[in-house]
């Protein structure tokens, strides 16, 4: 028994070679770390420079570092060539990197120049780290395409129109690749999560963290329990994993319950039938 207590968590990526763009900073971050932990070969993808090399020195050799604008295809290219260079293989591309922009408000208030920069992150980003990704996992017959899509594309008004379209295209693509990709071995999903405190909106920068967290805790459905980024990076664990061999095509939502949960109607009669 104490042999079972004392064993060693099992390493659930042992061997596989992954990339996580915008993996310097917030949900990208500890999802390189936990891979990492997993034994996989990690290489961050992201435009912060300083942010993604202290990771990569801090988690040692199995870890490294590549200046990628998701926006741009030649950038792309390079991380996915030089990756496989680097690696011999990849096993997992997650697809992470995102912009909110301005995060709420009206679509009246959206210049177009603000719409192109969040689908050039978000969804062209997404679309060109799948292309290439597919480029070197067809000829393997296996992989695994993951996106962070958000729990937007589940309940309306958790963000602006921009983001929103942004994220649905991200599910559409799953789908579609899912079906295509699924052809040749490649298992393509996408994790959609809910209000996570990270740095992507200065919103969490104005804010003090702990009380934008009670705040969440507050307005979830699941009680008790707050998301945390670890909780996405855990999803991502599993859907990158052998354990999900069979899950292609979807979008999982990790919002505690929150977007198939609306109790205003029972509400309303519980309290006029007090
Ligand atoms: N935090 C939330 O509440 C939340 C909720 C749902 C979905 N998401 C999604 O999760 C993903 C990660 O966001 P986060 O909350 O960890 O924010 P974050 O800002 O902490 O991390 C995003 C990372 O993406 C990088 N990035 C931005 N533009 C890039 C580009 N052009 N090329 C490469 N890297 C780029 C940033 O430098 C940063 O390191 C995003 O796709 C976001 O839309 C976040």
């Amino acid at each position: 028994m104490d042999g079972v207590l004392s064993a060693a968590p099992p390493r659930r990526l042992e061997g596989k070679v992954a990339i996580i763009t915008g993996g310097a900073s917030g949900i990208g971050a500890t999802t390189v770390q936990l891979f990492h932990e997993n034994g996989a070969k990690v290489v961050i993808a992201d435009v912060q420079d300083s942010l993604g090399q202290a990771l990569a020195y801090k988690l040692g050799d199995s870890v490294c570092y590549i200046h990628c604008d998701v926006s741009k295809e030649d950038e792309i290219t390079n991380l996915v060539d030089a990756t496989v260079a680097k690696y011999g293989k990849l096993d997992i591309m997650y697809n992470n990197a995102g912009i909110v922009g301005r995060a709420f408000g009206s679509i009246l208030d959206t210049p177009k120049s603000d719409l192109e920069r969040i689908l050039a992150v978000n969804t062209t980003g997404a679309f060109l780290g799948a292309k290439h990704a597919a480029r070197v996992m067809v000829p393997q017959h296996k992989g695994c395409i993951l996106f962070t899509a958000s729990s937007c594309t589940e309940t309306a008004g958790l963000g602006s129109p921009a983001y929103a379209v942004s994220k649905y295209g991200i599910v559409g693509l799953v789908k579609c690749l899912a079906a295509e990709l699924g052809q040749h071995g490649i298992r393509v999903n996408c994790i959609s999560p809910h209000a996570v405190v990270t740095r992507i909106s200065d919103l969490f920068d104005r804010v003090d963290p702990t009380v934008m967290e009670a705040q969440l805790r507050e307005m979830g459905n699941l009680k008790g329990q707050v998301l945390k980024t670890e909780g996405i990076a855990n999803a991502a664990i599993y859907l990158a994993s052998d354990e999900a061999n069979y899950v292609n095509g979807i979008n999982l939502v990790v919002d505690g319950g929150y977007s198939v949960v609306n109790p205003t109607i029972l509400n309303m009669l519980n309290d006029a039938n007090k």
